[in-house]
């Protein structure tokens, strides 16, 4: 019997789930679909009590119903109770469960890139979602965090959220400063580069051996990674984010390997194509 995936959010036209989990089906010989739903604030309750109705499998959660999803499931695993939010749904024995993939997403990411994480720094940038799902994981992993944010108030509650797990973390201003020279790793999460704008402050002068992340996934490389680049640093993008979170969602959902590989090439073969029909 087919099993039926989506992914449910406002705005959800941009989004390249579809593309990377039907590329991963059609890899695997898997007998499922996957599909994108516009569904808008207000109307959430009626959107998943739709989709258990018409018997989904699961489902994506992406902006901006990541927390509202919670109060409508049935049950959280541990990385969504620590996260506060949902990304992944799965209908168990009638049972809707929420997870949370973006945390360890972004984990298997990076981990090539460094040696290990353990009583490491980490400084982010940003204080909003994608902040918070990387830095409680980032904590997991022993990791220390500083966070900068524009709105310095966010900042400090994303530090208190992480005490709370036992985290070790402090804020700062959202500016250059001592930081600079004492950075393991550098993630940018704030929207700041989705447009090409230049990021608000410069980091000239980063430790050079500091791996640089931008999450941004379009445009490939934003201001900041290229600033970081010219200082010496490593960077990467947030395609294997992106993809990451998907392949830990596939094997939630249907257990055993998610084709890794099949799914990134479907994920370049749309930037590619968007960024043609962008030009
Ligand atoms: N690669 C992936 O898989 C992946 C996954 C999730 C998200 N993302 C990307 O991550 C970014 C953030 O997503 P999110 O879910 O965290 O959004 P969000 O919850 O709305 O948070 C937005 C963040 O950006 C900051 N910000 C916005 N405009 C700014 C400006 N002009 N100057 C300084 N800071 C600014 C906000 O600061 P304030 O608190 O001061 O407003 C906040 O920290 C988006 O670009 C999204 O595409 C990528």
């Amino acid at each position: 019997m087919e099993k039926h995936y989506a992914v449910i959010g406002d705005p959800i036209e941009h989004s390249l789930s579809p593309g990377m989990h039907n590329a991963g089906y059609a890899a695997l010989g898997v007998n499922a679909e996957y599909q994108r739903f516009h569904v808008k604030p207000g109307q959430l309750a009626e959107a998943v009590e739709g989709l258990c109705a018409l018997g989904y499998s699961g489902w994506n959660v992406t902006l901006p119903h990541k927390e509202h999803i919670i109060p409508l499931l049935d049950s959280l695993t541990p990385e969504a109770k620590r996260a506060g939010a949902v990304n992944t749904v799965k209908i168990h024995e009638g049972k809707r469960i929420g997870h949370n993939t973006d945390g360890a997403g972004f984990i298997r990411s990076v981990e090539g890139y460094l040696n290990g994480f353990k009583g490491k720094n980490a400084v982010l940038l940003g204080g909003g979602g994608a902040a918070k799902g990387i830095a409680l994981a980032l904590v997991e992993q022993g990791m220390n965090i500083h966070i900068l944010n524009r709105t310095r108030e966010k900042g400090i509650e994303l530090v208190e959220l992480i005490k709370h797990w036992g985290g070790t973390a402090t804020s700062g201003e959202f500016a250059p400063g001592d930081w600079l020279t004492d950075v393991d790793l550098l993630v940018q999460t704030t929207s700041v580069g989705l447009h090409d704008e230049p990021f608000p402050f410069s980091i000239k002068g980063i430790f050079s051996q500091t791996l640089v992340v931008d999450i941004i996934v379009n445009p490939k490389e934003t201001s900041l990674l290229k600033e970081a680049k010219k200082q010496g640093c490593r960077v990467l993008n947030g395609l294997d984010m992106l993809l990451y979170q998907g392949t830990l969602a596939w094997e939630f959902w249907l257990g055993g390997q998610a084709p890794v590989e099949e799914m990134r090439q479907a994920l370049k073969k749309q930037l590619l194509q968007r960024m043609f029909y962008k030009g």
